[in-house]
């Protein structure tokens, strides 16, 4: 078992087409991020009794917390269709277009990884955005001109894991923005029973709360140690799952109390023995565990700097006390 796919936060290629059986379909079912709900159901609300289409929504936050589920609940409380493609897709001007003249009235269009959408074609996407219209250039040299086409009406949704990454104008063309945080305990409890009765699974509650706590704060992590655990209660038990079951199986899958695997704690320890606590660059640390920096930052980190562990700061990052308790080491005095 690879544990790096294990626990991160990103959708693997199968894992992907069974999380459409998984997704909520309404806001009501949508479990947390209660704060995003009600805005967005006012907003659905008001467009639906203007019978205009939604502002523009910007979903930003780290893997696996809901925004693709979340993207596809709105267009269809809106009674929308739901067109969906992603950033790295898009390679050249037409092919947003042919996106683009594709949408009916009121359609949503949602683009995934939206901050990796090259700029050129982040200009094709502001008249679109802003006058529902498309400035083509038909032709080539001195006969080249250029023809505005209009567009239905729809409403874009990007998604991001990184807001900071995305450019200022593009940004300022969504009319709301929603964050998505890291889930609460119980909330995940509550993704854990809600998949377990759709894989009609029997778990109790217990069972799932441990799940929930080893989970990152993240669904997609929830759901998929769901699977992990109930096949093991499957083989070593008989079926059910209980707290006995999951921390039996959590432990085979190294997964640890605080849902941490061995990445963190190479991170962690290296933070910690190598470079005395820190701080330490993100690239250096980066080749000292032999992962990608990029990696660190959208995977590991968001988590650890969530609950306390670490700390960026402009000289590099920093391991805070409770790291050193995680494992019962020493916090050197200053
Ligand atoms: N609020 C939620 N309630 C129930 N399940 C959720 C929720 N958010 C996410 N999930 C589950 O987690 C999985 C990953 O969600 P997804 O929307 O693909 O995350 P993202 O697009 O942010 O990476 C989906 O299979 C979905 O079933
Ligand atoms: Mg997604």
């Amino acid at each position: 078992m690879d544990n790096q796919r294990m626990l991160s936060g990103g959708a693997g290629e199968e894992e992907r087409f069974e999380e459409q059986s998984l997704r909520p379909q309404t806001l009501k079912q949508y479990i947390g991020q209660s704060q995003v709900k009600q805005n967005l159901s006012i907003f659905i609300e008001a467009a639906l009794k203007r019978e205009e289409t939604l502002d523009h929504v910007l979903l930003y936050g780290p893997p696996g917390l809901g925004k693709t589920t979340m993207a596809a609940v709105i267009a269809n409380e809106m009674g929308a269709g739901f067109r969906t493609t992603s950033g790295p897709a898009i390679e050249r001007p037409g092919d947003l277009a042919a996106v683009l003249t594709a949408l009916a009235p009121g359609d949503v269009l949602f683009i995934d990884e939206i901050h990796r959408l090259p700029r050129s074609i982040e200009e094709v996407l502001y008249p679109a955005m802003e006058d529902f219209c498309l400035d083509i250039v038909i032709g080539k040299g001195p006969e080249a001109r250029s023809v505005r086409l209009d567009l239905p009406p729809f409403t874009l949704i990007g998604a991001t894991t990184r807001a900071g990454a995305l450019s200022a104008p593009l940004r300022d063309r969504f009319g709301v923005h929603a964050r998505l945080e890291y889930y609460t305990t119980s909330q995940l409890a509550d993704v854990v029973l809600r998949t377990a009765e759709i894989f009609s699974t029997a778990i109790d509650s217990e069972g799932a709360e441990e799940l929930a706590r080893r989970s990152r704060g993240t669904p997609r992590i929830a759901n998929r140690l769901l699977k992990r655990v109930r096949d093991y209660a499957q083989v070593r038990g008989d079926g059910r799952i209980t707290l006995e079951k999951a921390n039996e199986a959590l432990e085979l899958l190294q997964v640890d109390r605080l849902g941490l695997d061995h990445i963190d704690h190479k991170l962690l320890t290296t933070i910690i023995g190598r470079f005395k606590g820190g701080p330490v660059g993100l690239d250096t640390l980066a080749a000292s565990i032999g992962e990608e920096s990029t990696t660190i930052e959208d995977v590991y980190e968001p988590y650890l700097l969530q609950i306390g562990f670490l700390q960026r700061t402009p000289r590099g990052r920093i391991a805070l006390p409770s790291a050193y308790d995680h494992f019962q080491l020493e916090v050197p005095s200053p």
